[in-house]
């Protein structure tokens, strides 16, 4: 039998309506707007309304993507959301999402990669495809980082926000003209696990008096060596995703990475001997938001044609873990 091809059939994005610019933060820690720009590329991030959760932004996310692929919830046979911010520590968030949308028929679990979530969820969803197990899969990468971010820590602060992306996955012909995900690549480095990290909250601290007095429940990054390990992994993921395809790194049209800081990307580009006109980014004006941040990339670079018919696409995220993973979609 001939293995099923995965591809993309739909895409879709949510952000809230708050905005929370740099001369907002001026207001609140010692910080500058020209700083923020000139070091992060960062203008302004969304933050979730209090009544506005992960499977909030998730769900609405979701349903853009399903009504993009012309395909009803009841049909999802699976629904993987990728956060490090879930609703709370369980159920998976992904079952609050299967019920918001009416996905009755599917399976649903959270998976936790932190920024390379997305891209790990994608080759969870390629793998179901390509068995032939699944045949409609959502990925969904969804944070409100704005919960967990410590809004006295100007090292942090002025970095993350909320947002969600999500596509559906399914079985396509070779010749559809639907975007194929011809090769996911993933990896993980856990020795490196304390360079970013939410310390409290989990099995190891649970919540306590101490816990909340030392702010434990926020993240803490030691943003420079995380620096050093992304402008490295950002190609040397993708160049792994690309070996054993006969592609090389000549051969992308677009490049689409994590929005964690536009001097990491630009870095990373000219690693990869990239154009700047092949490199996408929206940093500006959403910040760093995790795990939704490739898909809200790929949403946005696919609605301004960016990224046309018959591109190869290089998706690749990092993040805490410390994770990694790219992917090569031929457009
Ligand atoms: O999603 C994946 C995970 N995260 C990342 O990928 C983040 C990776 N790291 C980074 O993006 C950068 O390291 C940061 C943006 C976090 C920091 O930029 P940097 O150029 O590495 O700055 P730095 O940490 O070396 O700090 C330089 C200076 C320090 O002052 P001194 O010691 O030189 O006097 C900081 O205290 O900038 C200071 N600083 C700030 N100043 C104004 C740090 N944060 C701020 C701030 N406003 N918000």
């Amino acid at each position: 039998m001939l293995r099923a091809i995965a591809g993309i059939l739909g895409i879709g994005m949510f952000v809230p309506e708050k905005v929370l610019t740099n001369d907002d933060l001026e207001k609140m820690v010692d910080t500058s707007d020209e700083w923020i720009r000139t070091r992060t590329g960062i203008s302004e991030r969304r933050l979730a309304d209090p009544h506005q959760a992960t499977s909030d932004l998730s769900s609405k996310a979701a349903l853009m993507a399903l009504e993009d692929a012309g395909i009803a919830a009841d049909q999802v046979d699976a629904i993987i959301v990728a956060t490090m911010t879930p609703d709370m520590p369980f159920p998976a968030t992904a079952c609050l999402v299967q019920h918001k949308i009416g996905a009755h028929r599917a399976a649903a679990f959270d998976l936790s990669a932190a920024c390379a979530g997305f891209i790990y969820g994608l080759s969870v969803a390629t793998a179901y495809i390509e068995s032939g197990m699944y045949s409609t899969v959502l990925v969904i990468g969804a944070e409100v980082l704005s919960r967990v971010t410590d809004w006295t820590d100007r090292s942090t602060c002025v970095l993350f926000g909320d947002g969600a992306g999500a596509v559906v996955v399914g079985n396509i012909n070779r010749d559809s003209g639907v975007p194929r995900i011809m090769s996911v690549s993933i990896g993980a480095d856990g020795s490196s696990a304390h360079l970013i990290h939410v310390p409290a909250g989990g099995s190891l601290r649970p919540a306590s008096e101490e816990t909340l007095r030392n702010r434990l429940h926020y993240i803490s990054m030691s943003g420079n060596q995380v620096y050093k390990f992304a402008v490295r992994i950002m190609g040397d993921a993708v160049l792994e995703a690309l070996s054993g395809m006969g592609l090389n790194k000549e051969d992308i049209d677009c490049y689409i990475p994590h929005q964690a800081n536009a001097r990491i990307i630009e870095s990373a580009a000219r690693r990869l001997q990239l154009p700047p006109e092949k490199v996408f980014l929206n940093i500006n004006k959403y910040g760093n938001t995790g795990a939704a941040s490739v898909p809200i990339a790929l949403c946005e670079a696919k609605a301004t044609g960016f990224v046309k018919s018959g591109d190869l696409v290089a998706l690749v995220g990092f993040g805490a873990g410390l994770a990694w993973g790219a992917a090569i979609v031929s457009w």
